[in-house]
């Protein structure tokens, strides 16, 4: 394993050292040698897997990472009866257990590092920056709910009531959950999800984003070596048409889902067309996510917080900055610097530790964005184009000046920065702007005006809002995160309101 003061000890996902960069390098490259080739099966008992394997692919360079073998639909609904067996032993395992369970995972996790680092950049091509703060992330899910859930469900809480009577409020597992997660945090996100849903007491079916099945693969194991029982955590790698299998089937409990806007209204659409108990859907979606720059703003840091927010993870997060509102009169100037520090980035190999910014996860979303730039290059002002290196999966930072906040409708999911300018008496008419898409996930402001800070915070419904700093990289236990309206249901994941959504309350009153 990584020496501690490579790894750093922080606490949660944000800061931690590098430390020594060529020690990490050279680590990395005695991983890379020792590398074997990984195979991801389905991993639910008793289910017989009939499907052929297929390749999965590096987006950084084109290698083949390791195969997976998918689930069919069949074997999916098959799987559903597995996970509702496994929840009758793995809902009486006592909340103790259960968090100590989730503790040891975190600290395997950790063991793991070093090999979880090079199959993030390999599969799913993060930095060494991004994957050091996924795996992070992923701990401090399981170091987080565990807590919570000892916290939360150890013990039944006494309510008050009439004399001669005892009321007490408990929490249990609802059944068989469905965990649906995204490529572009494929470790962090995948096992919050699911170590949610373990803490509250459920059994859990764990689908994988199509693009990055080895590492929640890996996860799972790690999960099972920690002691959850193999019906109680099922890994079910498949395209979008497993996701559908298992939202349409009339056993499930409830459904936890991570990706995009148009894929949480099927899986809403599902839930509400089948049969049997009405179940609980915790999306968490995209954002059309916007900063506003006043004139008072401190510019050096207003430059790094854009290409930070807009650029770091090639803009691959649904907390990335799609949009900048820069006041009129700092706009040219603000301009220059932000285009100078996108510049500076450095594209290319994930597994290097100089490398700013990594590939796109793969060629369907590359072409998303060529066309993009193509459309604004027609309709709008493409102010800066970055170069991004010939071979691999590579989208350079682009900024396209609009003429109007309207000529964005949708998230653009990678590193295009949109920026409009704004007149000082027209905050109001920027605010309603932000307001009207619909979308509620994160927003930034940079001002020094508190009056301005108050005003605006008060007027969207946002669940992300940082002020002076950038807008990504939120802390489980410190920045629950989590948006609203067309960006999701909440509650947050990583905040204290997130575990209760995977539980079902019970109320005992006993006339004594
Ligand atoms: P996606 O919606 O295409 O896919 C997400 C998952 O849903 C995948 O596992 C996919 O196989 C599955 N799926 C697809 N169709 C399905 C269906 N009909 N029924 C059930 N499951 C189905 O999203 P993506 O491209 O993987 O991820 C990028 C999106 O995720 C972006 O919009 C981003 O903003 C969003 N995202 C949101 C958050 C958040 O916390 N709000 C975090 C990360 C990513
Ligand atoms: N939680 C991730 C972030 O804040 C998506 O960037």
């Amino acid at each position: 394993p990584l020496p501690a003061k490579l790894y750093g000890k922080r606490p949660n996902s944000t800061g931690i050292e590098l430390g020594d960069r060529k020690a990490l390098t050279d680590l990395l490259k005695g991983i890379a040698k020792a590398r074997t080739a990984v195979t991801a099966v389905p991993l639910a008992a008793r289910v017989k897997v009939s499907g052929k394997a297929q390749d999965v692919i590096s987006p950084a360079d084109g290698s083949v990472v390791g195969s997976v073998v998918f689930a069919t639909a069949d074997e999916a609904a098959k799987a559903v009866d597995v996970a509702r067996e496994g929840f009758a032993s793995w809902s009486r395992v006592p909340v103790e257990t259960r968090a100590k369970t989730l503790e040891k995972a975190a600290e395997l996790l950790e063991d793991n590092r070093h090999y979880l680092l090079d199959l993030l950049s390999r599969e799913a091509g993060k930095t060494i920056d991004d994957g050091i703060a996924e795996i992070r992330e992923a701990v401090d899910f399981c170091r987080y709910y565990a807590a919570e859930a000892r916290r939360q469900f150890a013990v039944d809480k006494v309510m008050p009531g009439p004399t001669g009577e005892d009321n007490k409020l408990r929490h249990r597992g609802r059944g068989a959950f469905v965990c649906i997660s995204p490529w572009n945090f494929p470790l962090a996100i995948f096992l919050g999800q699911v170590t949610a849903a373990l803490a509250a007491g459920n059994t859990v079916l764990a689908k994988p984003a199509e693009q990055t099945p080895l590492i929640a693969f890996e996860a799972v194991k790690i999960l099972h070596e920690a002691g959850v029982p193999k019906d109680a955590a099922i890994y079910l790698p498949g395209d979008g048409s497993v996701g559908a299998a298992l939202t349409a089937h009339p056993g499930i409990a409830g459904v936890a889902f991570t990706g995009s806007t148009d894929t949480a209204w099927a899986i809403n659409r599902s839930l509400a067309a089948k049969k049997g108990p009405i179940v609980p859907l915790i999306a968490e979606t995209g954002g059309l996510n916007a900063m506003i720059v006043d004139a008072t703003a401190l510019s050096e840091q207003v430059a790094d917080d854009v290409v930070m927010s807009a650029f770091r993870s090639a803009g691959q997060r649904c907390s990335a900055l799609r949009i900048l509102y820069l006041q009129e009169d700092i706009a040219d100037n603000m301009l220059e610097m932000i285009e100078g520090a996108a510049r500076e980035l450095t594209l290319g190999d994930p597994s290097s530790p100089s490398t700013d910014v990594g590939p796109i996860i793969d060629e369907a979303q590359r072409e998303m964005l060529t066309n993009h730039i193509a459309t604004m290059r027609k309709t709008q002002k493409v102010r800066f184009a970055g170069e991004a290196p010939e071979s691999g999966l590579f989208f350079a930072p682009h900024i396209v000046e609009l003429d109007r906040p309207e000529a964005l409708e949708r998230e653009v999911f990678g590193p295009v920065l949109h920026v409009v300018r704004w007149k000082a008496r027209d905050l109001d008419k920027v605010l309603d702007q932000i307001a009207s898409t619909g979308y509620g996930l994160t927003f930034g402001l940079h001002t020094r005006i508190e009056a301005t800070v108050t005003k605006v915070i008060d007027r969207l419904d946002i669940g992300n809002v940082y002020v002076n700093r950038n807008t990504i990289g939120a802390v489980v236990g410190t920045q629950p995160f989590g948006g609203s309206g067309l960006s999701g249901t909440g509650p947050k994941a990583g905040g204290p309101a997130y575990l209760a959504r995977f539980a079902l309350e019970q109320v005992v009153s006993v006339n004594t």
